[in-house]
Parts: structure tokens; sequence; C-alpha cells
């Protein structure tokens, strides 16, 4: 028991003739349908939690101030507090924090090594000239994988990168905690050392995304003895001391519904990161967020470290990967801190890799239940070698132990249906195919 509901929302399950229809109409993409068309929504834990009263009553004294906001003075309080990191520069979500970073530290020929890229990063590298490279840790991408923290880096890899191009070509290490495109699976605290100690050899900066830091926190509390009687938010400063620079989504772990920041520890970075994101985001004490949304996020920040609040979220990750398993469909083990990851490869054994087993199971947990998750594998990740993952991932403080039913009735007919469901070919595309599931149409085949 850890909320009462202050506001409500009212779900409708629309029928399944309109279920039908909306799938054809978004050309099987399930970015294109309506939230209005969708009972369950989880295609994504960002920006669709559910704020606290204090966040709300935070946003009544957001100061709308161009320069000076006391509001984005209440954020670096809560950023130093909670993150231990000094300079913020605010940004209006993730993707634009990476913009200004990866635009900052990011040359034409240059390679980035990452645990994993997640999509947008991987974007931004390529859009400055680089090529990013995913060095995960071993069984990282196999779905029965056994491992306390399978987000790490793989430094074996990246030092096979380095003795490949040189060390004058890698000017940025990146590691994403958690690691969201690998199940959402933790990195350890020594993992982040040993990144240090590696970009200090290489003269890289050191880049940690932490979007989900505080989940991350909360499985090393569960998982890495050194800090198995320290706090979340002990651990949370820990796991950040050794970063040159955080890109940070407030979309998840800030508790928010927009917002972003890079954080800067080395000083010699701060002013080409400031420069160019005021071109791109505003001015350095609002960084495209209202002044409310600053308020929310300082207040977003101190709740996530919460260890009720933290453990609640793992918890009920963990609840909703039990009853999908039970109901029939494969689930990535160990379960991660923000989603689950349905194994549609293994689920859908009859669809070819390239007829996309994964967006066939997305569009069937939609057509069964108007359940939306999101297809993580070859059609959201052309270029790259994956497992056919659907992501189900869960807004904060959001959904009830009876939508987690829900889900698990809708994913048990899907399970029983499974023979039936067909294979999908892309008929229409962006040019920029990392990006292409998000606006791509498909047909059945
Ligand atoms: N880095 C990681 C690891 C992310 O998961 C995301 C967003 C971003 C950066 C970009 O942040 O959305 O605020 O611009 N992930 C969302 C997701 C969209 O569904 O996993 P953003």
């Amino acid at each position: 028991m850890r909320y009462t509901s202050k506001m409500a929302g009212s779900v409708r399950v629309p029928p399944r003739d309109e279920r039908r229809v909306r799938l054809e109409e978004a050309g099987y993409n399930l970015f294109n349908v309506p939230s209005a068309a969708v009972a369950v929504d989880l295609l994504t834990d960002s920006g669709t939690g559910t704020m606290s009263d204090e966040q709300w009553a935070a946003m009544f004294e957001g100061d709308e101030a161009y320069a000076g906001s006391e509001s984005f003075a209440e954020l670096e309080r809560s950023v130093e507090a909670v993150m231990g990191i000094e300079h913020v520069v605010p940004t209006h979500q993730g993707r634009g924090a990476e913009n200004v970073l990866y635009g900052t530290l990011v040359d034409e020929g240059d390679v980035v090594p990452n645990n994993t890229h997640f999509d947008t990063t991987r974007a931004h590298v390529v859009e400055n000239g680089g090529r990013p490279v995913d060095c995960p840790a071993d069984g990282a991408f196999d779905p029965r994988s056994d491992g306390d923290f399978l987000g790490n880096f793989d430094l074996d890899c990246a030092r096979r990168v380095v003795d490949d191009v040189g060390a004058e070509r890698v000017p940025v290490v990146v590691v994403t905690i958690t690691n969201n495109s690998a199940a959402g699976q933790p990195v350890s605290v020594a993992n982040l050392r040993e990144v240090r100690a590696f970009a200090d050899e290489i003269d890289a900066t050191f880049v940690v995304d932490a979007c989900r830091f505080a989940e991350n926190a909360q499985f090393v509390q569960q998982r890495e003895r050194e800090f198995a009687d320290a706090s979340v938010a002990e651990i949370a400063h820990e796991q950040l001391s050794d970063a040159d620079a955080v890109v940070m989504s407030g979309k998840k772990d800030g508790l928010v519904n927009v917002g972003g920041f890079v954080g800067v520890a080395d000083e010699s970075l701060l002013e080409a990161v400031e420069q160019r994101a005021i071109l791109y985001e505003g001015f350095l004490t609002y960084g495209g967020m209202a002044g409310r949304d600053l308020a929310a996020f300082a207040v977003g920040l101190r709740e996530a470290v919460q260890e009720p609040y933290v453990q609640a979220r793992v918890d009920q990750v963990r609840e909703l990967a039990d009853t999908v398993e039970d109901a029939g469909l494969p689930v990535y083990r160990p379960v991660g801190g923000h989603a689950i990851y349905v194994d549609a490869g293994a689920a859908y054994d009859h669809i070819p890799d390239d007829q996309f087993p994964g967006q066939s199971l997305a569009v069937e947990l939609y057509r069964e239940g108007a359940v939306r998750g999101v297809e993580l594998g070859s059609f959201a990740f052309p270029e790259t070698e994956r497992p056919e993952f659907v992501r189900l991932a869960l807004p904060r403080r959001t959904y009830h132990r009876e939508h987690i039913d829900y889900v698990g009735e809708t994913a048990a007919a899907v399970a029983a249906r499974s023979a039936e469901a067909p294979g999908y070919t892309v008929v229409d595309e962006p040019p920029m195919k990392e990006l292409r599931h998000f606006s791509a149409r498909l047909e059945p085949v």
C-alpha cells in the first residue's frame, strides 16, 4: 500500500471492431493510435507517470521569470542534493540534453561506445557524424539470462573499439543506467568505476545517461554487496560521482511529465554546453521548461529516491512480469526496473525476424485488449542484431493491480492464438532509419 488517488482519469476499452479499424488506420504502428482508444498504455514509462500532491502544490509556486527563476534554483538544489551534481543545464527533455551534449562532444568520424544506445542516443551520435557502438555485458540480450548486473558496460568490447580506431577517435564513453535497450537491466557501481578508469586511460569524457538512476540505485542496494547497508539516496549519489557529465530525462526518474538537463561535473565542458543549450533549448534558467515544470521536477527528484516509492515501483514491474508469464508469454529474466520485455521471437517462432514478430505481438496485444506496448527488435533497431522484444513499460504511480490483471487476461488471449498471428512488412518509412518505428507504416504479409 503506497498511494491513494486524488484525481481520476477514465479508462475506455474500445470494442473489437473499433480496434481492428484503429490498427488499419494506424498502419499497424501503435504510435499512430490515439490514446483515447488505448485501455492500458504501456508504450513508455516516459512522461506518463502520475505526479504527487506535493508536486502539484509546487507547480502553483512556479516562477515563470525568463532569467533567474527561483524554480530553477530549486531544481539546482534538488539535483545537487539527490544526484550530487553541481552544474545543471536545463533542457526540455532527455533528447534535448543529448543534442546539447553530443553536439558538443562528438565530431565526424568519432566512435562512441555505450553499454547500449537508446534510440534517440544512437540517432544523436549518428547526426553528429559519429558511429555508435554497443558494448553490452555478456548475456544482456539472452532472454533467459542470469546475472545481477546484466546492464553493465563491457570494457573488453570498448578496448577492442579503441584498438581498432585509436583512442583519439573515441572522445566519449557512455553508460546508460538502467540499460533501457537491454531489458532495463541495472549497472553496478563497480562497473561505473571501471569505466571511469578506462575513460581516464583513453582521455575520454565519461557520460552517464541517468534517466532511471533511482531504479538503478535500488538494484545496487539489493544486489551489490558493498551497498547492502546504504540507502538508495546514498547510492544515487555514489553511482553518479565519477561521471564528467550526465544526461537526464526528467520524464523517467524525475517523476514529471516533461523536462530534462545536462549535468556537468567537468567544468571544461560547461561553457560549450551552455552556449549550445541557449541556442537549442532556451536561456540557462529554464531550458524549454515552464517555471512550474522546473518546480515539479525539483520535488519529483527528491521523491524518486524515497525507498518505499522505488521499492513499490520495482515490485510492480516484477508483478507484471509474473502475470504475463503465467498467461503464457515468455518474459525476459531477470526483470528490469521500468518495464518487462516479452520474447516475441520465442512466442511467435513461426514469423521470421524480417517480418517483425515483435511488431506482430504488439499489434495482437492491442487487437485483443487495447493494451499498447512497443516493439524493440528488428523493426525499431534495423541495423543491429537484437532479440525480438516487445517492451511493456509501466508508467510511474499510475496503474493498479486490476490493470495488471487485465493485461494478464489480454496476454492469455494473445498466447492462445499465437499460431494465427501474421508477419508484417514495412510499406512506408522515413529517411532516418534509426527513428523509423515512430512513424513507419506496415501491413500484414
Ligand atoms: N536516454 C534513455 C536511456 C531513454 O530511455 C530516453 C527516453 C532518452 C534518453 C530520451 O529522453 O524521451 O526525455 O527525450 N526513453 C523513452 C522510452 C522515450 O520510451 O524509453 P526523452
